[in-house]
């Protein structure tokens, strides 16, 4: 084999933040015309890796060369000028703007001379080339978000992307979106790209990647490993430290009273049409009842009418004995209902508050919290202490916002908020979403002590290992109706994926 031509080399990178060295003399390189994994736990420091490649941080030691030539750079602008783009995992896109108008945005050029119809046709040209169907005219809001992220990756590719570093893509993606992407990055790579690939999600790894580099704790701890003959278990170990059981232990579920009744349940989406058309479903006590269905089918809405985020326009909703409707105080519902949201980031914590008084945000107000007119200190303090202990959240102090934890530990932080009292019902939405392997061994196992403690959950996931290895009865949404009911033990995923399509239980 001849020797490959290294794309960019990063030599002895060391970025710090408070209290944490997010990266320790770490070495990296991508070749060209390779798919290079970079793996690592939640908090290895990989994102930051990336934001210093990509010029959003400043490294405070090593060097970047790209093409064997040391580069500074100081800016993403300056990275891409160095062909190195990079696509987040919050999509920086301006929702009322056009495909083609985001693809420019920020493109030091006066507006007067862009000739937008021209640039739609380069714009068609390119997602032509690559694959990556989208209309170059349509407004960004209306794209899903599959779609947002192609938009995303024209962007760089317009502005002439050699390298391009995917941070975690397929986390928002369905498997078929999943199986178009991969076919897009392969067709860039034999056009001379080099991809940088993050992900979780170990069967994609050894899916698309050539080599693998893994992180632990800012070190590199597996560097250019051949992806080839690498099982996902191999992978786990490295990243871990320790072997990973892929199974979830449990047994079998004790149902008892109903906890959650739904009646004929209706609501509109965000664009004011029907989200949810008639759906009724029960949860009982000690048991897991999973949602599948792709994204878009109801499931964000009706986790949102359960927990009071969205008010349904027909039907019915008891919690126990407690009607949930518009007379319902919520904030008040906290001990009976607790809820995993979809956005960790948005709904479930505040981002500039400390660990522990997100761990108090749904009891400040009672004591031993509150002491009449003030919120008790070293109750607060307390709180946060066994908390840490019990979830193992891992955070330099109980005084640190959240804002710095990583997803995983973040994640833990809102578990241990909403399971620490025992609720009658636990809606959890794509609980493990965006977690590394470990984090997501351990929601998986708080949610099972969770329902063997007597909560009834109601899961909405997209992955559908996670639901069947968690549930103990399924649902399938489509286009905002039940599609069919099944017991998860001996389900048959393919029947599952055909409902998720539209196929009637009886077909
Ligand atoms: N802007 C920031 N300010 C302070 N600390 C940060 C910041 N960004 C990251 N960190 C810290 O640096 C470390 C590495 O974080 P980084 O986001 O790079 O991890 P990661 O490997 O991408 O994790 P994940 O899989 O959860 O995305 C973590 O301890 C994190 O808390
Ligand atoms: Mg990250």
């Amino acid at each position: 084999m001849t020797e490959a031509i290294n794309a960019i080399e990063m030599h002895s990178i060391v970025k710090r933040f408070p209290g944490v060295v997010a990266n320790d003399h770490v070495d990296f390189a991508c070749q060209v015309g390779e798919v290079h994994a970079l793996l690592g736990e939640n908090g290895a420091g990989k994102s930051t890796l990336m934001n210093v490649l990509a010029g959003m941080y400043r490294p405070e030691a090593g060097e970047i060369l790209v093409s064997g030539k040391r580069v500074v750079l100081h800016s993403p602008q300056e990275a891409i000028a160095h062909g190195i783009g990079m696509v987040h995992q919050h999509f920086m896109l301006v929702p009322p703007h056009s495909v083609a108008e985001n693809i420019v945005l920020g493109l030091n050029q006066p507006r007067f001379l862009l000739n937008l119809s021209h640039i739609e046709e380069q714009v068609a040209a390119l997602s032509e080339q690559y694959g990556l169907s989208v209309n170059p005219r349509a407004k960004i809001w209306e794209l899903s978000v599959g779609e947002q992220q192609r938009v995303e990756v024209l962007k760089m590719l317009y502005r002439g992307a050699k390298v391009l570093i995917l941070d975690e893509p397929t986390a928002v993606l369905t498997p078929q979106e999943v199986e178009v992407l991969f076919h897009t990055l392969r067709d860039m790579t034999k056009r001379g790209h080099s991809i940088v690939f993050i992900s979780h999600k170990l069967d994609e790894v050894v899916a698309i990647a050539d080599r693998v580099t893994v992180l632990r704790r800012g070190k590199v701890t597996a560097a250019n490993v051949p992806a080839k003959g690498t099982t996902k278990a191999q992978l786990a170990q490295l990243m871990v430290g320790r072997e990973v059981l892929f199974q979830v232990d449990k047994k079998k579920a004790q149902p008892g009273d109903v906890v959650l009744a739904v009646e004929g349940l209706c609501a509109d989406n965000d664009r004011s049409l029907p989200a949810l058309r008639n759906v009724s479903l029960q949860v009982r006590a000690g048991e897991i009842v999973g949602v599948a269905g792709v994204a878009g089918n109801g499931q964000r809405e009706l986790a949102e009418a359960l927990t009071g985020l969205r008010r349904p326009t027909a039907g019915k909703m008891t919690l126990g004995k407690i009607a949930l409707d518009r007379h319902t105080q919520w904030l008040k519902l906290g001990q009976q209902l607790a809820h995993i949201p979809e956005d960790r980031a948005v709904f479930g914590s505040v981002a500039e508050l400390s660990v522990a008084e997100n761990l108090i945000l749904k009891r400040f107000y009672r004591p031993p919290i509150s002491s009449g007119w003030s919120i008790n200190a070293s109750a607060v303090r307390q709180n946060a202490d066994r908390l840490v202990v019990q979830y193992q959240i891992a955070t330099p102090t109980i005084e640190t916002p959240v804002r710095m934890l990583s997803g995983g530990n973040l994640q833990k932080v809102i578990l241990a908020r909403e399971t620490s009292e025992r609720p009658y019902l636990m809606v959890a939405v794509h609980p493990t979403r965006g977690l590394d392997i470990g984090a997501t061994e351990s929601v998986h196992k708080l949610l099972i002590e969770q329902r063997d403690a007597d909560t009834g959950i109601l899961l909405i996931s997209e992955d559908l290992d996670e639901l069947l290895s968690l549930s103990d009865r399924l649902i399938v949404l489509y286009e905002g109706q039940i599609a069919g009911e099944m017991p998860a033990e001996g389900a048959d995923i393919h029947t599952i994926g055909l409902m998720m399509a539209g196929a009637k239980a009886d077909a």
